[in-house]
């Protein structure tokens, strides 16, 4: 694994954008794995500029997410479809319809998962983007979770209930539930970009880069990966 340590999070964020802007314009019909939560959200954004100033289009682009929690429609504001319409969709080029994200309220979970594993078959990504959890986590993919595991239905742990409550009114608010690409489904991704910022991320990030290859962090996974490439801010490498 490549490892890019940078100041801070703006400097993750251009990093980030700097990945996905190569990726596309290498290939215009490029498939990006996407990710949701705080860590792209500036990337996002750079990634909205360069489109408005014309540099960079996502015409022919194809995007797979890679969660949503169980339960919330694509219109709730908490949903992942939501925030990937927000903070990016809405404001650049692409195709609605070439964008995926696993539906929360299919009414079979199960079913839908596999709708979603069968699509990624068809879709290999370019670029996949991730954050990475606390606990290790990459997408929903919680510590234990078999590195063999295709999209399934997830129970979140408690540390990832109480991480991601922030963005909720009250805890009990947070899905418990969710559905995720699985591991083997990301590392079928040429490429993995994971970035990490902030002190909370440390241990994860020594955890990913240092620790041995275990289920017990799923992001250590990517030590097996042939073109994975960590970008964490000064705070979250402060333990390398
Ligand atoms: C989001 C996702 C999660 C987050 C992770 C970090 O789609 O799959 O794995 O990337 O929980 O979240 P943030 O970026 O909010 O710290």
């Amino acid at each position: 694994m490549e490892i890019i340590i940078v100041n801070d999070y703006a400097q993750m964020s251009e990093r980030g954008a700097l990945a996905v802007s190569e990726t596309v314009k290498k290939n215009p019909r490029a498939v990006l794995g996407l990710a949701t939560g705080s860590t792209p959200i500036q990337t996002y954004r750079l990634l909205i500029e360069q489109c408005e100033r014309g540099e960079l289009s996502f015409a022919e682009v194809r995007a797979v997410n890679l969660d949503e929690y169980a339960g919330l429609a694509a219109e709730h504001e908490q949903s992942y479809a939501y925030f990937m319409r927000k903070n990016l969709f809405d404001h650049i080029d692409i195709d609605l319809k070439n964008t995926h994200i696993p539906s929360g309220t299919a009414p079979d979970l199960q079913a839908e998962c596999e709708r979603y594993t069968a699509l990624l078959a068809q879709m290999p990504r370019d670029l996949q983007i991730l954050g990475l959890g606390s606990n290790g986590h990459i997408g929903f993919n919680e510590p234990g979770t078999p590195f063999s595991g295709r999209t399934h239905v997830v129970r979140l742990a408690e540390s990832t209930v109480r991480d991601n409550s922030r963005l909720f009114d009250r805890i009990e608010d947070v899905p418990k539930m969710a559905l995720t690409m699985g591991i083997a489904d990301i590392m079928d991704a040429k490429k993995i970009l994971i970035m990490a910022s902030g002190k909370n991320k440390a241990q994860a990030v020594y955890n990913t880069v240092k620790g041995e290859v275990s289920e017990s962090c799923p992001a250590s996974v990517l030590q097996k990966h042939n073109n994975a490439v960590l970008i964490a801010d000064a705070e979250a490498a402060s333990l390398l």
